[in-house]
């Protein structure tokens, strides 16, 4: 079996020679053309008046888009066409893109672009999620989430507490920015090849642009350098932009978006104001949350009504709280768009209990530990039940807790570090817990579906096909690994081919860290029925009667009672075609058994959860702010793993990416909208010199999941919450240089953040219960 083995990734060895192929690194066809866009100096402006007239003086100049080139529509929104591609009357947003210039080089697009002149009429833009609460401008508001009566519980809590937690966005600075290249092949088709996690969608976006039918245009991914989210829905408008210019030129088009351009043109993670009402007990059990979830949404929906909706249904983390309302909305501001990111919304909400938690633990003095572990969903009933009416069938809660604490030597650890935080008086150390409980599945239940495609070649090759993108996360990888198990075959008779529309059609968005249970299944399905036409020819060669009792295993197949008569699968593929038998064959799966119904939000919209769990230990200098990671340790749950490698990657990845994103990532746009940090000399993404300096991270023993393949489970995003510890860990940290019951931690807890939250802590000794305080 290949499944379940140590692989190195698959492209491991071109990746760090440098020689994996991305979009852009092709080779380039004859008189490719680049572009370059025009953008708006204004977050809010009306358009008065645009003159390319200009442009055409610059050498190399080809020619200019506007709204009027594009034959279909001027609109890429995915969910509501409410995504102008060329503005016409009004900018949404600085940065945003009006007109592109098109040149036979880069050079000359740019130079061409700098010709461009527009004249705007400036207007008051909305920058904040509050300035939208504030002038009432929403995208959408979200159907509550609710169980019991929240008001009744809060009444009778033994205690309340009231407050805000404001949470930053983040870029996804994946390596490789946006880009696309469009292929015209002069009968009216088009080739694309875009860094995209979903190739389905940018061939529908270029279809509805160039006003063609999908099967006139063939979307390829090669492989991404990273998307993170950053490039579900967020690469079709530079697709599009590729292919108007195409269609206008005839000639083959490239767009890659400069760093700084992709910073400030592309959406990020939704920034979140959550505003909160909790009861408790005297114990510290959590008795009523009342919250309303604010979305920045930026100028456009884009994903935005999903994003919320994770949050709301993640608000809970791991924890079992009776009476439940949460309300969403979705501001409407001028700023980017912003989309998916690993975790989807899911750390926005999480990180709102998270907070409270530790809230409730310093008002009841009570270890911030045993209050979380006191709120687990435990039992088999309402208990284990979510507030939107899932239960948690496999709750493996209790097993991860134990187990990191164990590893992590925890109790001990929190004895010392209160003896060196007595003993020193400007450092002081933090060791925090948290817990993690994440949904598998698309909220959107039709995107939980998956095709494959295999041929077999007369010499015994294969080429692999499936729906699925490789961004780096391994998938193509353990796709190879399920194949060759499935099949019983070598891994080496595999070339993964590149995902492409004309391959598998309608493929979903590679998202939600599902692309290894769809696909994977997809593929399987695929196997087995290449198999059963295989075993028809297999048994003629062994002389049986039936196939039953078939074994496919490692190039061979044989009968399982009499293993020593064996043909070999080389030569029953040769007898299969001559005998003209197909051997090629599609796959296809869809997840059984979701449902979720949108008017009362409840449902099942989850297959399963993945659970895992961290300690995190920090030291903080109170002279400074700023602190050193000393020592991580996380237990995750990813099933029986496809390939320990690749998931104990995705765990360490997805770890330090959600450390950025509490700890260093700082988005700041000035007050005219205006992204500052906009490159990675202000925006600061974790180095090597931020990963901890001890990391330990295991994988849950005796985990197979059941209806998952070959019982794994999805790892993409859920360790990136187990970051969450870190931020509790300087709290704790912070805590221990005053005597206070509240530590107010903004987000990102830059070193700036935290010098300010201890100065807080040194001058404020205590607060008073129901009093709200700001985040
Ligand atoms: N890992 C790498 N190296 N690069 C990425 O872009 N994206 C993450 C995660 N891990 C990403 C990554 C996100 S947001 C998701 S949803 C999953 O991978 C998607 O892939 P999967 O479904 O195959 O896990
Ligand atoms: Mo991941 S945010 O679902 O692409």
């Amino acid at each position: 079996m290949s499944v379940g083995k140590h692989k190195p990734h698959e492209s491991a060895e071109l990746h760090v020679t440098g020689k994996a192929i991305y979009t852009d690194e092709q080779r380039p066809p004859l008189g490719m053309l680049s572009v370059y866009p025009v953008i708006a100096p204004h977050a809010k402006a009306k358009i008065l008046s645009i003159d390319t007239s200009k442009a055409a003086e610059v050498e190399g100049f080809v020619t200019v888009l506007t709204a009027e080139d594009v034959p279909g529509r001027n609109n890429t929104g995915v969910i509501v066409q409410d995504e102008v591609l060329f503005p016409t009357e009004e900018i949404s947003y600085w940065g945003q893109a009006v007109v592109w210039a098109v040149g036979e080089t880069e050079e000359a697009a740019r130079l061409a672009a700098s010709k461009v002149t527009i004249d705007y009429e400036p207007l008051e833009p909305i920058l904040s999620i509050k300035d939208a609460i504030s002038h009432h401008s929403f995208h959408s508001k979200a159907h509550p989430v609710k169980r019991g009566n929240v008001q009744t519980a809060l009444e009778n809590s033994a205690f309340t507490l009231s407050g805000e937690v404001s949470v930053n966005g983040q870029d996804h600075f994946y390596l490789e920015t946006q880009t696309s290249w469009v292929i015209p092949d002069g009968e009216g088709n088009y080739q694309v090849y875009s860094s995209t996690q979903h190739p389905t969608e940018t061939q529908v976006i270029i279809g509805r642009v160039l006003n063609l039918p999908s099967n006139q245009i063939t979307v390829t991914c090669i492989r991404m350098g990273g998307a993170f989210g950053g490039k579900e829905s967020q690469a079709n408008p530079y697709a599009a932009i590729a292919a108007i210019a195409a269609h206008k030129t005839g000639r083959p088009v490239r767009v890659k978006l400069k760093r700084s351009h992709d910073m400030t043109l592309t959406g990020k993670r939704h920034g979140f104001l959550g505003i909160y009402q909790v009861g408790f007990s005297e114990t510290g059990k959590i008795m009523a949350l009342d919250v309303d979830l604010y979305a920045d949404g930026g100028w456009s929906l884009d994903l935005s009504p999903p994003v919320l909706l994770r949050a709301m249904l993640h608000v809970d983390n791991a924890y079992y709280i009776p009476d439940v309302e949460v309300r969403g909305a979705i501001a409407k501001t001028n700023k980017v768009s912003n989309t998916a990111y690993r975790g989807f919304g899911g750390p926005q909400g999480m990180i709102v209990i998270e907070d409270i938690v530790d809230r409730i633990a310093r008002t009841l003095n009570l270890p911030p530990e045993l209050v979380r572990e006191r709120n687990f969903y435990y039992g088999s009933d309402e208990t284990n039940t979510t507030h939107y009416g899932q239960e948690l069938f496999d709750n493996r809660l209790d097993r991860v807790w134990s187990e990191v604490q164990a590893n992590a030597n925890f109790a001990e650890r929190k004895i010392a570090i209160a003896e060196f935080n007595q003993a020193h008086r400007y450092k002081k150390r933090g060791i925090a817990i948290t817990p993690v409980k994440f949904g598998i599945s698309f909220n959107k239940t039709q995107y939980n579906q998956a095709g494959a495609l295999i041929h077999i070649y007369t010499d015994g090759s294969i080429q692999l096909n499936h729906g699925g993108t490789e961004m780096g996360q391994g998938l193509h990888t353990k796709m190879l690994q399920v194949a060759a198990s499935s099949l019983g075959v070598k891994l080496d008779r595999f070339r993964m081919m590149n995902t492409s529309t004309d391959k598998v059609p309608n493929s979903s968005a590679t998202a939600a860290s599902s692309g290894s249970d769809l696909n994977g299944q997809a593929i399987k399905n695929a196997c087995e029925t290449l198999k059963a036409r295989l075993a028809n020819v297999a048994i003629q060669l062994l002389d049986l009667d039936t196939p039953e009792d078939l074994v496919f295993e490692d190039d061979w197949i044989y009968c399982r009672s009499y293993p020593s008569a064996r043909v070999s699968f080389a030569e029953v593929v040769d007898r299969a075609y001559n005998a003209r038998v197909s051997l090629s064959a599609t796959g296809y799966y869809r997840t059984p058994n979701i449902h979720w119904n949108p008017e009362t939000c409840t449902g099942r919209p989850f297959y399963y959860f993945a659970y895992g769990a961290a300690v995190s230990e920090v030291e903080v200098d109170g002279f400074t702010g700023t602190y050193k990671l000393r020592q991580v340790d996380i237990v995750h749950d990813v099933g029986e793993s496809l390939n320990p490698l690749v998931d104990r990657g995705q765990v360490e990845g997805g770890f330090v990416q959600g450390m950025g994103w509490l700890t260093m990532e700082e988005l700041v746009w000035d007050e005219q909208g205006r992204l500052r940090t906009d490159a990675p000399s202000t925006y600061k993404i974790p180095t090597i010199c931020e990963i901890p300096e001890a990391f330990n991270v295991h994988l849950l023993k005796r985990a197979a999941q059941d209806g998952v393949i070959y019982g794994s489970k999805a790892v993409g995003e859920p360790p990136f919450m187990l970051a969450m510890s870190v931020r509790e860990a300087i709290r704790a940290a912070i805590a221990a240089f005053g005597q206070t019951d509240t530590v107010s931690l903004p987000s990102p807890a830059t070193p700036e953040t935290v010098l300010w939250a201890i100065e807080s802590v040194r001058t404020h000794s205590s607060q008073e219960v129901t009093v709200s305080s700001e985040a």
